[in-house]
């Protein structure tokens, strides 16, 4: 079985491990993320990692290098998923991950570096609605007051994460000292339709689009739908519905600009009742933060607005923000490198999805890879993408490691060899 079947073997394994059945759905921190942590680990193992989990949950498998105590090189991306999701978003780039060290391992290959790989443990925020937990933790940007978040189910974020194993009164320990870090790259499905327009397994992340999330509440008053005229109500559905409509006509005039209502909740939910209170989510998203900042200030006015000509009152808490990052340029040149001499033509595109690099940005160069996905679909069970694009891009990420590790000294010698031949 070539190291691209065995990836695609593993995240089948993967996907059936769920918080939901029938469908793929892995939260922070729960009894499917736990299940998930186990099976990766022992697949780190038989990588010739020594996996460990931190306080927020991430598991995390270390390779190490020629010497003690050496410099540390990051691969990976995230295990959680959102609600339904596919079966790529997240495991592809984790497998990758590990299969790259595998090759070093099967290879005997020390680099002048250690090796790590990061399992996530909540990029999608889908329990908590505050994303990449995971990867704040690891870069000491947490604000500690999420863990007073409760689930739909009234579980703390705290007490969710001890369930884990985690444990919240360590979060700041667990951030990683950027001084040892030497980067980190994350392989990704596209999640769009570039690559296939160009007939491209793989391209570069040039850079990742900023992301703001928000929760609204409009709150008017629950009445009898038989008895209550119209122009009595003061319904908090259609005040949401107003309200939704608007964040579209914005999306539609601005361009480069996306936002979505994911979440809608009414209450108290029966037929015959006019609607008294109302919660949606708000997403908004652009590759420059000045616009997104603008679009979020926008629709702030504009739900405030909708609530006073309809005699209700609004709730706005912005719950998340992550700034436009540029992806590291000297990484993105030497990954470069290695997707010629793989695919001869190189894409550079920029990413509307958050990612965990977004964060990891932050504490040190981050790079991407992207790999196409059938029709762009994502967080959606049709997610799927080519074996031969997986091979690919396990190709190119063992192309890069050894190429990072020559330029920080690894020797023929030590390279065993090295030829730029495919693993298959
Ligand atoms: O929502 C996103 O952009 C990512 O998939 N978490
Ligand atoms: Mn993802
Ligand atoms: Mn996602």
């Amino acid at each position: 079985m070539s190291a691209a079947q065995k990836i695609m073997e593993r995240i089948e394994a993967l996907a059936k491990i769920s918080d939901e059945p029938g469908q793929i759905t892995r939260l922070f921190a729960s009894r499917a993320m736990r299940q998930a942590n186990e099976l990766v680990a022992q697949w780190m193992r038989e990588a010739g990692m020594t996996p460990r989990m931190d306080a927020v949950g991430n598991l995390i498998g270390h390779y190490d290098g020629q010497k003690a105590k050496a410099k540390i090189f990051l691969l990976g991306s995230h295990l959680d998923t959102v609600r339904n999701a596919g079966k790529f978003d997240g495991p592809l780039g984790v497998m990758l991950s590990i299969a790259c060290v595998e090759e070093l391992y099967r290879r005997r290959i020390r680099l002048p570096f250690a090796v790590e790989v990061i399992g996530f443990a909540d990029e999608e925020g889908a329990r908590y609605q505050t994303a990449c937990l995971g990867s704040r933790v690891l870069a000491g940007c947490l604000d500690e007051r999420h863990l007073r978040r409760r689930d739909a189910n009234g579980i703390s974020m705290a007490e969710a994460t001890k369930f884990l194993g985690g444990n919240p009164a360590q979060l700041k320990a667990a951030r990683l000292n950027p001084k040892k870090l030497i980067g980190y790259l994350e392989a990704h499905i596209e999640q769009g339709p570039v690559l296939e327009e160009r007939n491209m397994a793989v391209g570069i992340v040039s850079a990742i689009a900023g992301q703001c999330r928000a929760r609204i509440s409009f709150i008017g008053c629950a009445g009898h739908a038989g008895t209550t005229p119209t122009r009595l109500r003061k319904d908090a559905l259609c005040a949401a519905a107003e309200f939704i409509m608007a964040v579209e006509k914005l999306a539609k005039d601005t361009r480069g600009l996306v936002a979505t209502v994911g979440e809608i909740a009414a209450w108290p939910g029966t037929g015959n009742v006019i609607p008294g209170k109302t919660r949606l989510s708000l997403d908004v998203r652009h590759i420059r933060n000045s616009i997104r900042h603008a679009a979020q200030a926008a629709l702030k006015r504009a739900a405030l607005q909708i609530a006073r000509g309809r005699k209700l009152r609004c709730q706005y808490e912005a719950v998340y923000e992550t700034a436009a990052v540029n992806c590291s340029r000297t990484l993105s040149r030497l990954l470069g490198q290695s997707v010629k001499r793989r695919q001869k033509q190189l894409a550079r595109l920029p990413s509307g999805a958050g990612h965990d690099a977004a964060v990891m940005a932050g504490i040190t160069p981050s790079a991407m890879l992207f790999i196409r996905c059938k029709n762009g679909v994502s967080h959606h069970p049709d997610e799927s993408v080519k074996l031969r694009d997986v091979q690919v891009a396990l190709d190119v990420l063992n192309d890069f490691i050894l190429s990072l590790g020559e330029k920080h000294g690894l020797t023929a010698a030590a390279k065993g060899g090295r030829q730029h031949g495919s693993t298959s």
